[in-house]
């Protein structure tokens, strides 16, 4: 095999992202566009840029119909999606007694059926050797989380590794690899919403003693997506600064 020093060669291959208003799924846009990549950018809010190998799509990823119809657009504009990255997600808050349930479906769905919505939809054109699938996790998702983004969010996270598993076995004979990455605290805008106080405490916990970056959450995806990690599905990639340690 030739080597391949670049982590990702993308030229010609087609990334849909969901999150890309967001910090994570905003790097990953980035880097697939200098790896090469075509790319379907998703959010709720416009998502920004003028590129033109970028079709920018707006997608609640709770809606079924919607989730269909950007696979839908992906499809008209790309004629193929090869990589498929849910970075989409919200945290809940506060301690489970006081959790209203409407909260918990609404951080579930976000979290968890949105990924199988997106898989599902887009199972038909990702159906060919080659395609992966990277979700995304949480440390919560591995240590139980706390009252700082509550119950359904760590259960939602959990779900996702054992969703990843599911997926990665019964589309392994297609030759489709399904990963996850499960980042630590990282600085996005998801973490504007602590003190300084809760920011001191977090930090403390974290044996490297900083928080993740956008950038290297996304350059685990592009692990995940590339050649180098094709004998890897079914993976759970810890991004956590230590704050989890895996058995
Ligand atoms: N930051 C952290 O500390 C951290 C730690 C572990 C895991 N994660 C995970 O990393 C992923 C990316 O988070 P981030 O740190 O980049 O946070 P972020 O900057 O807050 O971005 C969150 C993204 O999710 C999108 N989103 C939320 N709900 C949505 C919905 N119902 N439909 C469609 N899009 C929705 C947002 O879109 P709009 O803004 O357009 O609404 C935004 O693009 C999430 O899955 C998060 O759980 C983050």
């Amino acid at each position: 095999m030739t080597a391949q020093p670049a982590l990702l060669d993308a030229a010609g291959k087609v990334a849909l992202v969901t999150g890309a208003t967001g910090g994570i799924g905003k790097a990953c846009v980035e880097m697939f566009l200098a790896a090469g990549a075509s790319v379907v950018a998703t959010g709720r809010r416009a998502v920004q840029g003028d590129d033109p190998r970028v079709l920018k799509l707006a997608l609640e990823v709770t809606d079924e119909a919607q989730v269909a119809d950007a696979i839908a657009k992906a499809k008209a504009r790309f004629g193929t999606i090869d990589y498929l990255v849910h970075m989409a997600g919200m945290v809940g808050k506060g301690r489970l007694n006081e959790m209203p349930l409407a909260d918990w479906h609404t951080v579930v769905d976000t979290n968890l059926t949105s990924a199988f919505l997106l898989m599902k939809h887009a199972y038909p054109i990702l159906r060919k050797p080659g395609a992966t699938v990277v979700l995304c996790g949480s440390s919560n998702g591995a240590n139980g989380g706390s009252y700082l983004s509550g119950a359904a969010y760590a259960s939602s996270k959990a779900a996702l590794v054992n969703l990843t598993r599911y997926t990665a076995k019964e589309w392994a004979a297609e030759g489709i690899r399904v990963n996850i990455i499960s980042p630590g605290p990282v600085d996005t805008p998801m973490l504007d919403r602590l003190s300084d106080t809760q920011h001191d405490g977090l930090k403390a916990q974290l044996p490297l003693g900083k928080y993740a970056t956008a950038e290297e959450c996304a350059g685990g995806v592009m692990f995940l997506c590339s050649s180098h990690a094709a004998s890897m599905t079914g993976t759970n990639m810890n991004i956590s600064s230590g704050l989890v340690m895996d058995r």
